[in-house]
């Protein structure tokens, strides 16, 4: 028996595309780099133009106390049950305009074309845009993920800082949040799955010609900031054996995390930012902040990693006479979403492509954070050549599409089957 896709006639490449280029034109900078970091006037805009585009399809619509956009397509049960779908629109810096941003847009055009086929669902539907996924900026990922589920507190938002010093909570305060650090958000209150479609951001899906991943694993993250503080000296008049040089020691310590991630299958260790002062050409640097981000699937070889990254840290200060400091930034455990969620996706997957492909995705997601408290469930589509974080990053809008539809019949599916399992509850 071939069980026809209920939403496959109503989800609209078109719609997505103009979708796309609208958010697009928001945050692009003149080399077609996106620039929506978090709490920036680029990411507000974005979000308001989710916003209105919820409006349009006729949905409730609020926003939370920590920033993320929510719109609701009520069901007919009134039973205050929902499905939530969704994903972010805040971007890296200078990044690309597919990272989140698929997820976003695929998540309206699924609720749009459910309703455009007349389904009528027993479920409330929550098209979720979450703000502050990337965790270029404050170093944390998953701030509205983890702010939606009551997972941050008062202590990270006064410690988390961007480049400049401002403090999270500042950021939050600066746009009208506060409290709702503290405690979870309303809107998550009886949501029973949760979907988030999103680009590969790797090169597996396009290198097998597969067009639908279906994800099992998601990787954890460990991510620490570190400074190393010499002496700034004169680079002609003092001798080898009198320096104090922050770089010697900083750069030892990048080699010491490319090694360590190479030689340890499953595992990426990367420095990402790395501040040199004085930085000049004459000068014995005195100082270096620096990042490490470490991940795997397996949560024991990430904290291991991260325990052989600080003694490496602490050898390298001590090697060359330098002060340390270590600050924790981020610890996320690897996760993995619940077999019944991802049945469900690769059972719709199989009736609209060949081949869908159970994977691990070694980047983080909100899904990964909304995991550890509501089953959830990712469906992959590929981006050229694997690149993201990068201008580069591009995703055909019919693979946007095949994956919207998945996510839409998937939505339809765990409706009925979750309506039947409250039957037996
Ligand atoms: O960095 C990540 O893992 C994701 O793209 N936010
Ligand atoms: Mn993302
Ligand atoms: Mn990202």
């Amino acid at each position: 028996m071939t069980v026809e896709s209920k939403t496959a006639s109503t989800v609209s490449e078109p719609e997505i595309r103009r979708m796309l280029d609208e958010l697009g034109q928001i945050g692009r900078e003149d080399n077609g780099a996106i620039s929506r970091v978090c709490f920036t006037p680029e990411e507000e805009e974005g979000h308001a133009l989710v916003a209105s585009w919820l409006h349009e399809l006729g949905l409730e619509v609020t926003r939370d106390g920590f920033g993320n956009t929510v719109g609701v397509l009520r069901g007919f049960g009134g039973t205050g049950r929902s499905i939530a779908i969704g994903s972010h629109v805040d971007s890296v810096p200078s990044g690309g305009n597919y990272d989140g941003a698929v997820g976003v847009i695929g998540a309206l055009e699924a609720a749009r074309a459910i309703a455009g086929a007349g389904v009528t669902l027993e479920h409330d539907l929550k098209v979720v845009c979450f703000t502050a996924e990337e965790g270029a900026r404050f170093g944390m990922p998953c701030l509205g993920s983890k702010a939606a589920l009551g997972l941050l507190t008062e202590g990270d938002a006064e410690r988390l800082t961007d480049s400049q010093g401002l403090t999270l909570s500042s950021a939050v305060e600066a746009r009208g949040g506060h409290s709702a650090l503290l405690g979870p958000a309303p809107w998550v209150a009886g949501v029973e799955v949760f979907l988030e479609l999103h680009i590969e951001q790797g090169r597996v899906l396009e290198d097998s010609g597969q067009e639908i991943g279906i994800v099992d694993w998601i990787a954890g993250n460990r991510r620490l900031r570190l400074g190393m503080r010499g002496t700034t000296d004169h680079s002609g008049a003092t001798p080898m054996p009198l320096r104090r040089d922050a770089l010697v020691a900083a750069a030892g310590l990048v080699m010491d995390v490319d090694r360590l991630a190479r030689r340890t299958r499953g595992l990426v260790g990367t420095v990402g930012e790395f501040a040199v002062v004085p930085g000049a050409m004459t000068a014995v640097a005195g100082s270096v902040d620096m990042s490490v981000d470490v991940r795997s699937a397996d949560v024991m070889i990430q904290e291991d990693t991260i325990l052989a990254v600080e003694d490496s840290a602490q050898s390298r200060a001590s090697q060359q006479g330098v002060s340390l400091t270590v600050q924790d930034i981020s610890n996320v455990a690897p996760i993995m979403l619940p077999a019944w969620v991802r049945h469900s996706l690769t059972d719709v997957a199989r009736r609209l492509t060949e081949r869908p492909r159970v994977m691990t995705s070694g980047a983080g997601h909100d899904a990964a954070i909304m995991a550890r408290q509501i089953p959830s469930g990712m469906i992959f589509l590929p981006c050229r050549g694997g690149v993201s974080h990068s201008p580069e990053e591009w995703a055909s809008p019919r693979h946007i599409a095949l994956g919207t539809t998945v996510m839409a019949d998937a939505v339809v599916d765990l409706d009925r089957l979750l309506a039947e399992n409250l039957g037996e509850s």
